[in-house]
This record gives C-alpha cells, structure tokens and sequence, in this order.
C-alpha cells in the first residue's frame, strides 16, 4: 500500500512531466566566416536536440560546446542586458539571448549570421569600432557649465519623461545595422547614435543640446533617415528609434528642445 506522502510526491512529478517540453531536433544554419581559411563566407548546418523553450543562445552554446569549437560569437549576460550578441537571425535582427526557438518556426532550418553593414571578424563577430565611433562622437554623457551646485540637480518628473525612451539602449546596433542607409556607405551616424544624442539633447539638465545638434546637422546625420523604420522593428528594448529621429529633425528646424 502506498502512503499518502508518496502519492503526493508521484503527482507531483506527473504534472511536472507534463508540463516538460519534449527535444525536438532542429537545424542551425550558420554563416561561418573565417579569415584564416578563406576569403569566402558559407553556409554550414548544425543539428542538434533543443527544448523549444530554450533560446537561441542555448543552441550556439551546444554547438560550440559539443560540436565545434572554432564557432564564434559573443555574448555576455545572456539576459538582454549587455547587448553583446545581436545577430540576424532568420533574416531578422534580434538578440540570440532573447529569441526562443518555438518562435522562429524550428521546423525549418535556423539561420544564423552576423549583422549587417559592419566588417565580419570571425563567424558572427563584426568589427563594431565605427559604431561606437559614432556613438562616441554625439558625446554621450551630461554636460554642464558654471559652478558645480551645492545639492542635486533637480528635474520634473515631466522633463524625466521627454528622454525616458531613449535611456532603455543597450547599444546592441540591432536598429544600426538593419538600416539600409548604413548598410549603403556605413558613414551615416546611424539610429543608435541618434538615440542616445536624443537622450542628452532632451534632458533638462545638460547644456550641450545645441552641439549635439550641430553634429547631427551634418551631412552624414540625422537628414540621411529615410524612415523606413527597421530600426524601430528590429530594437529588442522596444524604443520607438524613428519617433527619437524625427524628434532629433524637428528640434534641429525649431531649436526647440
Ligand atoms: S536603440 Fe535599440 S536596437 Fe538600437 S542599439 Fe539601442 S537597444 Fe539596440
Ligand atoms: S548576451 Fe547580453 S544581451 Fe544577449
């Protein structure tokens, strides 16, 4: 006879069982890329068993893991965080961390790349020097001037708001690197410059609004938006990347911020 604690016990692994997903087998095509061996970029295919509640991310890890190790990526956080591994997965930008695998159609080969308009190093690892260049160059951080204030500087949690939006980038260059404006020349500043200009532009308590304007006055800048709102689908924080672009133009034309 049983006890009641052990019933309990088996019930509880039942719905625990059913609750499980099942592995399925799915393929990760990859573009891999090596230097070292070749000038030319191709196609190899992985498969492997993954839980469709698993990620991405989880995937390149088996595969790297288990299966070859000269797969390259990076990564960091592994939870949307550190916005080290955008890549374009299925012909889209998204973060590998972020991405499950029940949402992307598993049954149909993965694709896996590295993002566009920036020089691919390694597999899905590209040079992101000129990204940051740009982002360097709106000078993202608070400017003021004249005598340091004895106590906090104080904003409205209205004037909080204007830039709220702005503050949630991860610089990842998912919005970046869809752009077709940067992909064509790649000496657009591009929206994730523009973002966190917009951020510094339209707080209350920086001074630099009108240099930063200037910047993006230039012929590499905000004028080159053509809207076409990738980058708006592809950020994975949600930041609505064309609206801050457009506020970025009218602030330009009124000097309005
Ligand atoms: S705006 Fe969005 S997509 Fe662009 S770098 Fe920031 S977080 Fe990434
Ligand atoms: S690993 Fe940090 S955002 Fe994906």
């Amino acid at each position: 006879m049983s006890s009641p604690t052990l019933e309990k016990h088996s019930a509880a692994l039942d719905a625990a069982e059913n609750t499980a997903s099942e592995n399925i087998t799915v393929t990760f095509r990859i573009r891999r890329f090596n230097p070292e061996v070749s000038e030319e970029a191709t196609w190899q295919d992985f498969q492997l068993e993954l839980d469709p509640k698993e990620r991405v991310l989880d995937g390149l890890h088996k595969i790297k893991w288990d299966q070859d190790g000269t797969l390259t990526f990076r990564r960091s956080c592994a939870h949307g965080i550190c916005g080290s591994d955008a890549m374009r997965i299925n012909g889209k930008n998204r973060l590998a961390c972020k991405t499950l695998i029940k949402d992307i159609n598993p049954e149909k080969p993965i694709t896996v790349e590295a993002i566009k308009g920036l020089t691919v190093l390694k597999d899905l690892v590209v040079d992101m020097e000129p990204f940051f260049q740009a982002y360097r160059d709106v000078m993202p951080f608070l400017v003021t001037k004249g005598n340091e204030p004895t106590r906090e500087r104080r904003q409205s949690a209205e004037d909080r708001e204007r830039f709220d939006d702005t503050t949630k980038c991860i610089l990842c260059a998912a919005c970046t690197s869809s752009c077709p404006v940067f992909w064509n020349d790649g000496q657009y500043f591009g929206p994730a410059a523009i973002v966190n200009a917009h951020r510094f532009i339209f707080d209350s308590r920086d001074e630099a609004g009108e240099q930063r304007l200037e910047i993006l006055n230039d012929k590499d800048g905000v004028w080159r938006c053509r809207t076409t709102f990738n980058c708006t689908d592809a950020c994975p924080r949600g930041i609505e990347v064309t609206k801050a672009i457009q506020e970025v133009k009218r602030a330009l034309i009124t000097r309005r911020f």
